[in-house]
């Protein structure tokens, strides 16, 4: 899909459909009153007529009204003028989305933003447009047999601006909306994507191809006996149950200056995690397919920042293997050597996102990072607390944390600061290894990120549990390519005043 600023405060669009939007109280702005005068007054009636009150993320169609340049007119409810903010701007360009993309038009102007007054720039209201009209155009890639669905007419969406520098500000918002789109599509596809078909080789081939497809982009593929030499003794117990040979995914974004320390994301690759010998419930075991999500992410946070071609330097890391139960599979009792040195006893062989990110953190020092950033669906007691609203967030840096909690807030993409303190440390305790890889059910978030936290002594490091945001359950089953727009803001905002 296309994106463009245009500079139209008269409405002069000619495009297939022009999407304007209508207050609760039926009061019109500017733009809506000179295509309203066009129409010959058609919206005010449709308001007076309550054929359309205007209620927030409420549409109406209207096809090839009398007076109209452009062949459709999509009304859009903006709610209360009084109460409108982003929140409510974010709905009303949902809704827009959502019905335009079930008409037949092929191309679309949005002055939903023309003159609402709320605390957005036209650079963030252009962003939210392109994020959302890319997310909701995303389809789950299906193996279903059968036609194919039709891909929507949709395929250019212009944004009304006020005048020429309102349009700079709002293309450039376009852009960068719509690379988070790119990379929030790339790591749903990977997500949604089976175990059987997405292990950790395919990964592995994936990150490979974006290294094709972008400049500035490296990526190594390490095997079983790389890793092996590396001493990745807590990734190899966890990788070993399993026939699939584990990928460590190294990849290097330099968008800046070759000295310039680099941001490092690390994400957790388990592309299918039975639980191990600790074998897990049945139900809904298949949602482990999802526990990939934040190698994912962070491989779609990287394609994002190469489109973009942000002047940054990142290292992704990502740690794959699958995690099952065999005859040479790690046992509860087991007792590691991570890759820093410190030994871990395997309580529980169900907490093993926490044994392939320790050593890929290890890992991440040879790049003397300016920051780290691991990414995992880690913990259930995560979705306990949190739900699927906000990722968790654990950090041994105040400020970074601070950094990722507002990039979060300015890209719809929240996460909230959770506690990591010796307190948690001490839950694992171990009698027999340094420490022991669970800490009992209470605060199972924070325990995990306190094991964490063992190996990024000295480095600037957080961590994002996505286990409730990653993906959806029920109907609308699937990855939500979260959180590719946090990460990909707070990258944005380390470029400024650089
Ligand atoms: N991948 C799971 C966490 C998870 C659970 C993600 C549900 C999404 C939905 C992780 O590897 C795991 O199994 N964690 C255990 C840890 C426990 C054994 C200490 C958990 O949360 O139950
Ligand atoms: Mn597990
Ligand atoms: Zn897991």
């Amino acid at each position: 899909m296309e994106f463009k600023a245009i500079v139209d405060p008269q409405v002069k669009s000619t495009a297939a459909c022009a999407v304007i939007g209508v207050y609760e109280d039926g009061f019109l702005g500017d733009a809506a009153h000179r295509l309203d005068a066009q129409l010959h007054g058609l919206i005010a009636k449709t308001h007076a007529a309550r054929d359309f009150a205007g209620q927030l993320g409420d549409t109406l169609l209207i096809t090839r009204p009398a007076g109209s340049k452009a062949a459709r007119v999509l009304l859009v409810g903006m709610g209360s003028r009084r109460k409108f903010g982003r929140k409510q701007y974010r709905k009303a360009v949902q809704a827009a989305a959502q019905a335009l993309l079930k008409t037949g038009a092929g191309d679309a102007t949005l002055y939903l933003s023309l003159d609402a007054e709320f605390d957005l720039d036209a650079y963030a209201r252009a962003r939210i447009v392109a994020e959302i009209f890319g997310g909701q155009n995303y389809h789950v890639p299906t193996l279903k047999s059968g036609p194919k669905p039709k891909p929507a007419r949709l395929h250019a969406v212009r944004f009304a601006a006020a005048d020429a520098k309102g349009a700079r500000a709002a293309q450039q918002g376009l852009d960068v909306g719509a690379a988070v789109a790119n990379g929030q599509a790339f790591a749903r596809d990977l997500a949604n994507l089976p175990p059987n078909v997405c292990t950790p080789t395919y990964l592995g081939t994936r990150a490979l191809g974006l290294a094709k497809e972008w400049r500035h982009v490296k990526v190594t593929v390490l095997g079983e006996r790389q890793i092996k030499a590396l001493k990745m003794g807590a990734f190899l117990a966890v990788a070993r149950g399993s026939v699939e040979p584990p990928r460590l995914i190294v990849c290097a974004y330099r968008g800046a200056g070759g000295d310039s320390a680099p941001v490092c994301l690390i994400g957790k690759g388990i592309t299918f995690d039975s639980g191990g010998i600790s074998l897990k419930d049945p139900p809904a075991m298949d949602e482990m397919k999802f526990d990939m999500s934040g190698a994912a992410t962070v491989l779609g946070a990287l394609r994002t920042v190469a489109e973009l071609r942000l002047p940054i330097n990142l290292v992704v890391i990502v740690a794959t293997c699958e995690n099952m139960p065999s005859g040479n599979a790690v046992k509860p009792a087991d007792i590691v050597t991570s890759m820093s040195g410190q030994t871990i006893e395997v309580l529980n062989t169900d907490a093993e996102g926490r044994l392939i990110l320790c050593d890929a953190i290890t890992y991440s020092r040879r790049f003397k990072p300016a920051a780290v950033v691991d990414v995992a669906t880690l913990t259930g007691a995560c979705i306990i607390a949190l739900g699927n609203h906000y990722s968790g967030l654990m950090s041994n840096d105040e400020s970074l944390a601070a950094e990722l909690q507002a990039a979060g807030v300015r890209a719809d993409d929240r996460a909230w600061h959770m506690p990591i303190g010796e307190e948690y440390a001490e839950q694992l305790k171990s009698n027999f290894a340094d420490f022991a890889n669970i800490g009992g059910r209470e605060g199972g978030a924070c325990t995990a990120a306190a094991f964490l936290a063992k190996f990024a002594d000295n480095l600037h490091w957080a961590h994002l549990d996505v286990a409730g945001t990653a993906w959806l359950g029920g109907a609308h089953k699937g990855s939500t390519g979260r959180p590719v727009p946090l990460l990909v803001d707070f990258l944005i905002q380390r470029t400024h005043g650089k």
